[in-house]
């Protein structure tokens, strides 16, 4: 198998492609690509851990051999949030970006799984789409986009605030992935038996996860948003595809084009397998809280994919 990442010399890039070095399978081939001149150094660099995974990079205006044979492609190409930004206010350079680096997955690697972590996601991903729909080879089942940080963040807040097993803990997140569109389903929080909250608890926690990604933004004063705890986020993503595509079945949250029961795209559980997602999965029972979030989020989520559709389609 195949993995390529696109802006591997960024941030997130280098440190995903640290662990995926030493995650990935034996014997998979990783191709790393980014504009910066200094890909292909960060390749050599990580190509001299020794594990059986093939390290080759790119750098320069064309990402093809990168792509060539993918099976699984992960997009961080683009920029971050400074404090005061909002995700959307990212759209203008990055929109261009996600769609340029699609038209060449469309033309060089059609069936691959494409999984984008470029901000804003809920928009993004709409882009990815309408480009690969326009190209004639749009799968839906074969474009996520990744949303395992704000699982693994609630299952560290959780964690810590109940003395949980961080190891063990499930919590479900689903929606999008910006502010209100990220809702954790605290109702389904569990370790082996339910885990219970008071209101104030529901409140405050799902509040902090949903400003989690700015809280680090915060934190970094200036110096961009979650590299490293996004890494290991798609890593966790792309072995779960990767284990799919092998023929393992494999349960993950992300954020995919469903039913349209909510949204166009929305973020919640996928069975993986040979095919990328061969089954959405229900979100199950939920509180009332949740259902009101729900309802609410979704103006907001609705508007961010019209806003990525509308920009590939006029
Ligand atoms: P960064 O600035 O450190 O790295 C971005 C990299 O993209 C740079 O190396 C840059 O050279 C490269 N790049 C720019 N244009 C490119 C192109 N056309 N082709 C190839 N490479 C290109 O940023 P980062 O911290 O790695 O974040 C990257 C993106 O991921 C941001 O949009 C950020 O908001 C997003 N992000 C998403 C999540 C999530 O949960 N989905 C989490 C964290 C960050
Ligand atoms: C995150 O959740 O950390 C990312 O989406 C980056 C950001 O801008 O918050």
């Amino acid at each position: 198998m195949k993995v390529a990442v696109l802006g591997a010399a960024g941030g997130i890039g280098q440190a995903l492609a640290l662990l995926l070095k030493l995650q990935l399978p034996a014997g998979t081939q990783l191709a790393l690509y980014d504009i910066a001149p200094v890909t292909p150094g960060v390749a050599a660099d990580v190509s001299h851990i020794p594990t059986a995974v093939k390290v080759s990079g790119y750098g320069g205006e064309d990402p093809t051999p990168a792509l060539e044979g993918a099976h699984v492609v992960l997009i961080s190409a683009g920029v971050a949030r400074k404090p005061g930004m909002d995700r959307s206010d990212l759209f203008n350079i990055n929109a261009g970006i996600v769609r340029n680096l699609i038209q060449k997955v469309a033309e060089v690697c059609p069936t691959a799984c494409v999984g984008i972590i470029t901000n804003p996601v809920n928009t993004t991903v709409a882009i990815a789409a309408e480009v690969l729909k326009k190209a004639g080879v749009y799968d839906k089942r074969r474009l996520f986009g990744v949303t395992s940080l704000d699982v693994l963040r609630s299952e560290t807040f959780v964690a810590e605030l109940k003395g949980k097993d961080v190891n063990a803990i499930k919590v479900p997140v689903v929606g999008g992935h910006s502010g209100v569109t990220i809702l954790p389903l605290l109702s389904q929080a569990h370790v082996e038996d339910k885990i219970e909250f008071s209101a104030e608890e529901i409140e405050a926690l799902t509040k902090r996860i949903q400003n989690a990604g700015t809280e680090v933004v915060e934190a970094k004063a200036g110096g961009g948003s979650a590299t490293l705890s996004m890494a290991q986020a798609a890593a966790r993503f792309a072995r779960a595809v990767l284990k799919g595509l092998t023929g393992e079945e494999v349960v993950e949250y992300a954020y995919v084009e469903g039913n349209g029961e909510y949204a166009r795209f929305f973020a919640q559980p996928v069975r993986l397998g040979r095919n990328g997602v061969e089954e959405l999965l229900p979100i199950g029972e939920i509180s009332a809280y949740e259902k009101a979030a729900i309802e609410a989020m979704l103006p907001t989520l609705r508007g961010d994919i019209e806003l990525g559709e509308k920009f590939v389609n006029g």
